[in-house]
C-alpha cells in the first residue's frame, strides 16, 4: 500500500504514521526526518539544509526528489510506504508522477493555524527515531523521555511561534494546491482522496484512519 501523508506543519503526519507503519508493516519516508538526520551526520545535504529549515522555507524541488527516488528503490519499500511530509510542491508531485510511481491513498489533515501553533508549542521528539510527543496531548510516560529508549526528547529548532507561523504561510502558498491536484487524480481514478478532521483526539484520528483504509 502507497500513503501520501498530507498536511500543515503540525497537522498529525509523524503521530499517526508511527501507527501506520506498524499496523501496515510498511516504512515511513519522512524527508523532514531524512533532513534531520543528515544534519546530525553533518553531510554536505545537511549543512545546505539546516538554515533552510530554520527558517521555515523549503529545501529545493531538485535536492528532496533525488532524496525520495533513492529512498524509495531500497527494497524495503517495495511492498508499499507511507510519504510523510513529501511531496509538498505541484513539481514534486508531478515527478512522482512522472516515474510512474502510483498512489493508493492521499489522505488530507486538516487543522486551523491556530491549533497547530499550541501543538507545536508542545511537541517534544525523539530525533534517532522520530517519535513525537506533546506534553498534554500525547504525552511520554516518562516526562522528557522517550517511551521505547528512554533517551531524552528535545524541542526542534523550527517549533519556535514565528517559524511555525512562516511554515504555515508557505503551507498554504505551496503545499496547500496539493489538495485540488490530487482531488483531481482521485476524480480520474488514478488514487482515492480522504480528508480528514485533524483536530479530533490521536486516537480518534487513528480510528478514522483505519476505517478509510481498511
Ligand atoms: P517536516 O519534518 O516534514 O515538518 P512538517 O511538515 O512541517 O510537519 P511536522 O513534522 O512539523 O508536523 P506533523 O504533521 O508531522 O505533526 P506531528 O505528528 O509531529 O519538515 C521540516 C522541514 O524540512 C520543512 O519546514 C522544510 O524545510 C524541510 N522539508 C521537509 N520535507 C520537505 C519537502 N518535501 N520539500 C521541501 N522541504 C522539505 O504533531 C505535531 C504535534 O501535535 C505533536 O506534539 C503531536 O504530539 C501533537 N498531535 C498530533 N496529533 C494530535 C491530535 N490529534 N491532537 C492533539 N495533538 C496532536
Ligand atoms: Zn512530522
Amino acid at each position: 500500500m502507497r500513503i501520501i501523508l498530507l498536511g500543515a506543519p503540525g497537522a498529525g503526519k509523524g503521530t499517526q504514521a508511527q501507527f501506520l507503519m506498524s499496523k501496515y508493516g510498511i516504512p515511513q519516508i519522512s524527508t523532514g526526518d531524512m533532513l534531520r538526520a543528515a544534519i546530525k551526520a553533518g553531510t554536505e545535504l545537511g549543512l545546505a539544509a539546516k538554515q533552510v529549515m530554520d527558517a521555515g522555507q523549503l529545501v529545493s524541488d531538485d535536492i528532496i526528489i533525488g532524496l525520495v527516488k533513492e529512498r524509495i528503490a531500497e527494497s524495503d519499500c517495495a511492498k508499499g510506504f507511507l510519504l510523510d511530509g513529501f511531496p509538498r510542491t505541484i513539481p514534486q508531485a508531478d515527478a512522482m508522477k512522472e516515474k510512474g510511481i502510483s498512489i493508493d491513498h492521499v489522505i488530507e489533515f486538516d487543522v486551523p493555524d491556530d491549533v497547530i501553533v499550541e501543538r507545536m508549542a508542545g511537541r517534544r521528539v525523539h530525533p534517532a527515531s522520530g517519535r513525537v510527543y506533546h506534553i498534554s496531548y500525547n504525552p511520554p510516560k516518562v516526562a522528557g523521555k522517550d517511551d521505547v529508549t528512554g533517551e531524552d526528547l528535545v524541542i526542534r529548532p523550527d517549533d519556535v511561534e514565528e517559524t511555525v507561523r512562516k511554515r504555515l504561510a508557505i503551507y498554504h502558498e505551496q503545499t496547500k494546491p496539493l489538495v485540488g491536484y490530487y482531488r483531481a487524480e482521485a476524480e480520474a481514478g488514478r488514487t482515492r482522496y480522504h480528508h480528514i478532521d485533524g483536530t479530533q483526539a490521536v486516537e480518534a484520528v487513528t480510528a478514522r484512519l483505519v476505517a478509510l483504509l481498511s
